[in-house]
């Protein structure tokens, strides 16, 4: 009787904690009134705190935007550029191009030696390789056209972060000691005052950043002119001079972002709102969509052996329309309603069969490889509103071009190797291009990232994106689908295993467990060739379930540090 009595408290109990689990669970993940998910705890904190205090998603974002430059110096950053793709809560939608340019004194060869022949790492390693820094004029652009609370406001928790130091992250503590010898290389001259080269970083150590501070202090107190010019601009430019690089005042000065109407298409019975040229996302997202729907994709279970050799012939041919015709459109004229018509679409996706791989050989000539990391970074907000912004942001490689801005304690990015430095010749993710992306003074170099924000009969229903340099573009069409054809919820979405396939190199790169061994046996039979890739792109999703609630899907499987947090 006792041991009953015994037994069933214990029943009881284990009810009870699986219950709160599953509830914890719950609660982690949907909110009602705002979330923010990002690739740090601490930014997705700090954007939170701004909805709490009755900012609206897009004064989360420039939060976000500044937290990450301190707590994710990698990819998050003030020496970089992105993209921002908005919808409002009446549902209108805009994009923000906050793209790096090419300085004034650049030129098509800049890469070349005198035989013609690419100068190896010019483009990806030091003071060369810095486009002229977009964030902060975009962010004071976002904040102007569209913010709620002060720009002081916005501001002060990344300059706390800076101040009280973060507590370092296995992650960032590995991240950081790999990249540390690169790193000091290239700062060489200032070995005992850069904060990287001092000594191996521990995991839960402080990081402090007090020359970050002060930059972050500049740009709360004055703005724009915090950054473009004043004694951020003398750092930045005194630091480009003795590195040989070409950014000046004058391209601090003139740097301006942009606002651009949104890419807006249709697939199935959703609106997707992305980000058209200098990104190449939204183009090539929509018409692999479209793809999508051409072949029917929901007749096919995921992971079979339909579904991924129709997703590698259709990426080969987007990839490969990719790097003909897209490039700045303030630079070149970018077909863009011809690249998306059906009529188009229907044509150059005809030669695609079940039985047969095409050869990306016979498209175009070339033989590449993918040889650097594939960096950047997501975040995706939406507010109590319904104001959504999907917002990529990168240094392009891993910390940029490794160049610290001595006295700034922040990295500058390495976006020139984006432009396609000779015709046909692999940038670091494997990607080539023509004319169309060739580098000009001011010009701003061909992205991949894919910010984007779906719509369904009229509402709200996916915010979306991901880091993963030519991985972006295929992270996000799988997570789509998943979503539209394979109806998904949001986080199995962003979970499952991913492919990626870009016309050149001839190869599909899978996630370990992204293709069972019959299926790559069948694709290997029809002269496929898959390589192993331990992960690809890391996703940031926020959905809108049944009951108008906020779904925040963190990639946190890929990921540890990714994190949804509201309210
Ligand atoms: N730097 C990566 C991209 O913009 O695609």
């Amino acid at each position: 009787m006792k041991l009953n009595k015994t037994l069933s408290v214990i029943i009881s109990l284990f009810l009870l904690l699986a219950c709160n689990q599953k509830n914890n669970l719950k609660s982690d993940n949907i909110f009602k009134n705002g979330v923010v998910v990002t690739a740090h705890y601490l930014a997705s904190e700090v954007g939170t705190d701004i909805l709490k205090q009755g900012g609206n998603a897009f004064d989360a974002a420039v939060a976000v935007q500044f937290a990450l430059a301190v707590v994710y110096p990698r990819a998050g950053n003030i020496g970089g550029g992105g993209f921002a793709v908005i919808r409002t809560a009446k549902g209108e939608s805009i994009s923000l191009d906050f793209r790096e340019k090419a300085p004034k004194a650049s030129f098509e060869d800049m890469y070349l030696d005198s035989l013609g022949n690419v100068i190896d790492g010019l483009s990806q390693t030091g003071h060369l390789a810095v486009g002229v820094p977009g964030s902060v004029d975009g962010m004071v652009n976002l904040h102007q056209k569209y913010g709620k609370l002060t720009w002081t406001k916005l501001l002060q928790p990344a300059i706390d972060l800076a101040r009280e130091g973060i507590k370092l992250s296995k992650l960032e503590a590995d991240k950081l000691n790999a990249y540390r010898e690169r790193i000091c290389e290239v700062n060489s001259d200032k070995y005992d005052c850069c904060y990287v080269c001092q000594k191996d970083f521990q995991v839960g150590e402080l990081l402090v950043n007090k020359d970050l501070e002060e930059v972050l202090i500049r740009i709360r107190d004055k703005g724009r002119d915090g950054f473009y010019s004043g004694k951020t601009a003398d750092l930045i430019v005194e630091e480009i001079q003795n590195g040989n690089g070409l950014i000046t005042y004058a391209d601090l000065k003139d740097y301006k972002s942009i606002w651009r109407p949104a890419l807006v298409g249709n697939y199935r019975d959703c609106k997707i709102i992305s980000m058209p040229p200098p990104s190449s996302g939204g183009i090539a997202l929509l018409q692999l969509l479209k793809g999508a729907e051409i072949f029917d994709f929901q007749k096919y279970s995921p992971g079979s052996f339909e579904h991924i050799h129709l997703m590698v012939e259709l990426e080969r041919r987007v990839y490969a329309d990719r790097a003909t015709w897209l490039g700045d459109p303030d630079y070149c004229s970018v077909p863009v309603n011809k690249l998306l018509s059906e009529d188009y679409l229907v044509n150059r996706f005809s030669n695609i069969g079940m039985d047969k791989k095409s050869n990306s050989q016979e498209i175009k000539a070339g033989n590449v490889e993918v040889i650097e990391s594939f960096e950047t970074t997501h975040f995706s907000i939406v507010d109590k509103w319904g104001n959504a912004v999907s917002v990529t942001t990168t240094l392009n490689g891993n910390y940029g071009s490794k160049v610290i801005v001595k006295g700034g304690g922040f990295f500058l990015n390495n976006e020139m190797d984006d432009f396609s430095i000779k015709p046909g010749v692999p940038n670091q993710f494997g990607l080539v291009g023509g004319k169309a992306n060739a580098i000009e003074p001011e010009k701003r170099m061909l992205s991949s990232m894919t910010p984007t924000i779906i719509e369904k009969n009229g509402k709200l229903f996916m915010v979306t994106g991901s880091p993963g340099g030519s991985t972006i573009i295929t992270s996000v069409f799988q997570n789509i689908i998943n979503a539209v054809e394979f109806k998904m919820n949001p986080q199995d979405c962003v979970n499952a295993p991913r492919i990626h396939s870009q016309w050149l190199p001839d190869k599909v790169y899978a996630e370990i467990d992204a293709i069972s061994p019959s299926v790559k046996r069948g694709l290997q039979d029809l002269g496929h060739v898959i390589q192993e890739q331990s992960r690809i792109g890391m996703m940031a999703n926020i959905a809108i379930n049944g009951d108008g609630l906020l779904v925040g899907a963190p990639d946190t499987l890929r990921h540890k540090d990714s994190r949804a947090i509201g309210y």
